[in-house]
């Protein structure tokens, strides 16, 4: 239930939108979000969203910042709550804009259950997320009818707080056909031992896409068995997705949008 404002007379607050920015190519955003970018009267963005959105609010549009800068910690998100509440009640229209899909490893519900229960209203606009436009990018499909027809996203950076069991990976051998996992790359050796402690063959194919659909996309390949060495090699840097399945063997590379610069082939 959405707590009271405070006092008879205090003004409606804004709308907060928490809206999806897409992968990294402006292209991939959604008409809903341009139209919303576009009309916006304060906006809250993340490091991982490309300049051309932020060019495209008006001129008159508070804009905060509130990723991580070289060399800083990223801004706690109880103070990025407090930003929200705090502009949605100056401002009719806030934009707190997400790279990829808010609601996916984007902290979005978090926000969201905080705006309501401060009376704020919110309204989610999905974006086009990295785990599937990357691999897109890259010419490979996460599901295929004959490669994998189930698929799981997955993060590989695991905060120890969280009070809960971690992933499971060796179940995830067993269960998932295809797996996509975001921040993966430091825990890529690790990782890569649960999946075959679990059964997967040595010989699964696994790709890792760095800045996925945007200039200067890199791609690894390599059979699971050597794919943490593979890309520590290619020193491959965040942000990358990873896939891990017989879906990458299904890779069509003439239907990448853009030329991959790295490439190491897997050995079937
Ligand atoms: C905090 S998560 C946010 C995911 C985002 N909400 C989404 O739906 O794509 C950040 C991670 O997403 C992945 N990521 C985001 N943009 C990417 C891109 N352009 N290329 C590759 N990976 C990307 C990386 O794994 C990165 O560490």
């Amino acid at each position: 239930m959405s707590a009271p404002m405070e006092g008879p007379d205090a003004t409606p607050p804004g709308t907060v939108y928490l809206v999806g920015a897409g992968p990294g190519d402006p292209e991939l955003l959604t008409v809903r979000a341009h139209r919303l970018l576009s009309d916006c009267d304060a906006l809250v963005y993340d490091s991982l969203v490309p300049q051309e959105l932020l060019d495209l609010v008006p001129p008159t549009c508070e804009r905060r910042f509130v990723g991580k800068r070289r060399g800083h910690h990223s801004v706690p998100q109880p103070t990025i709550n407090t930003v929200l509440v705090e502009l949605a009640r100056r401002h009719r229209r806030v934009v707190r804009l997400k790279g990829g899909d808010p609601f996916l490893f984007g902290r979005g519900g978090e926000e969201a259950a905080h705006l309501v229960s401060r009376g704020v209203a919110v309204e989610v606009v999905p974006g086009v997320t990295a785990g599937i436009a990357a691999p897109a990018y890259a010419g490979i499909p996460v599901t295929h009818r004959r490669a994998g027809s189930s698929v799981t996203f997955v993060t590989g950076h695991e905060e120890i707080d969280k009070g809960r069991p971690g992933v499971d990976w060796q179940g995830l051998a067993r269960s998932s056909d295809g797996l996509v996992i975001y921040m993966g790359l430091h825990n890529l050796r690790r990782i890569r031992d649960e999946l075959i402690d679990g059964g997967l063959p040595p010989s699964t194919p696994a790709a890792a896409i760095q800045q996925g659909t945007v200039q200067g996309q890199r791609l690894v390949l390599s059979a699971l068995a050597e794919f943490a060495e593979k890309v520590e090699e290619a020193a491959l840097s965040s942000p990358a997705i990873i896939v891990i399945g017989a879906v990458v063997a299904q890779r069509v590379e003439a239907c990448a949008p853009s030329p991959a610069a790295v490439e190491m082939p897997i050995p079937l």
